[in-house]
């Protein structure tokens, strides 16, 4: 466990080096999941960097993820998007998993949008659906937060009562029509993963309150809160999670619905811009 003193001077480094190259800091934050990896060519005035380049930063490992911090404006929004991010499941530590967000907020971030790939567990959806995220369980094992408190950063004991603003998902809701997506809400129950869930955890899962199930999203949107940031987050529903159909799970044909639904997520996210 890295100390506080030495966490807080990597913080400091890592945003000296990104205000040394970007002409102006970043309003909102978005991760770019699954499928929305366009989302960053529309990103007007752009600075990228690697991951590799940011002093602390952890290194992508997925194929398909870019690894980089993308800055610039779209719709007049001065925006950081991530493209590529680091999941549990990779081997990271959840503090390693949520430097990004960080980062973000000591780079003045308010605000975050959080995209995902996810299983469907609610029988209303249907693979390709967009989902708004309502609420999440945590049911990843660990707390990005557990350790000592980094008071400069967020309370001790944060508040999840609204861990996904309301008057945000009022507002995304009320546009989703207008892209042709069904306004669905869910809650995302968080895994560790890498294994899909088996039939009876699914069915724990439903039972728990769960709609959706994946495998990042719960600890950056923990920390996101906790450094005060309001967060909105979309799932995309790749696949049925096991044991909703009669047939197998395949990252295949998560990635094959991710790239179907890519155009309309991406043009979905450029609305949420001018709301
Ligand atoms: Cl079924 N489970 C998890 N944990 N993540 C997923 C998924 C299922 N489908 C896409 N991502």
């Amino acid at each position: 466990m890295t100390s506080e003193i030495e966490y807080n001077a990597k913080l400091d480094e890592a945003r000296s080096y990104i205000m040394e190259q970007v002409p102006s800091l970043p309003e909102l934050g978005i991760i770019l999941g699954s499928g929305l990896g366009a989302f960053a060519d529309l990103v007007e005035n752009k600075v990228t960097i690697g991951y590799q380049d940011i002093p602390h930063f952890p290194i992508s490992t997925v194929e398909g993820h870019a690894g980089q911090l993308v800055f610039g404006k779209v719709k007049g929004r001065s925006l950081v998007v991530m493209q590529g991010r680091f999941h549990y499941y990779e081997g990271y530590t959840m503090q390693e998993v949520t430097f990004p967000i960080r980062v973000m907020q000591v780079l003045g971030v308010k605000g975050l949008i959080v995209t995902n790939a996810a299983g469907g567990i609610n029988p209303d959806f249907q693979a390709g659906d967009l989902i708004l995220i309502k609420d999440h369980l945590n049911l990843m094992g660990e707390n990005p937060l557990r350790g000592p408190n980094l008071a400069k950063l967020g309370p001790r004991f944060p508040d999840l009562s609204e861990a996904y603003n309301s008057e945000w998902r009022q507002k995304a809701l009320a546009l989703m029509p207008d892209y042709e997506i069904r306004p669905q809400e869910g809650v995302y129950a968080g895994m560790s993963g890498p294994s899909y869930e088996t039939p009876a955890e699914i069915r724990y899962s439903r039972s728990i309150g769960a709609d959706m199930v994946g495998m990042s999203t719960v600890p950056e949107v923990i920390v996101a809160n906790h450094g005060g940031m309001k967060v909105l987050g979309i799932s995309c529903v790749t696949n049925m999670a096991a044991g909703i159909l009669p047939q197998k799970l395949s990252h295949g044909e998560v990635m094959e619905t991710a790239e179907r639904v890519g155009k309309k997520f991406v043009n979905f996210v450029e609305g949420l811009m001018k709301v």
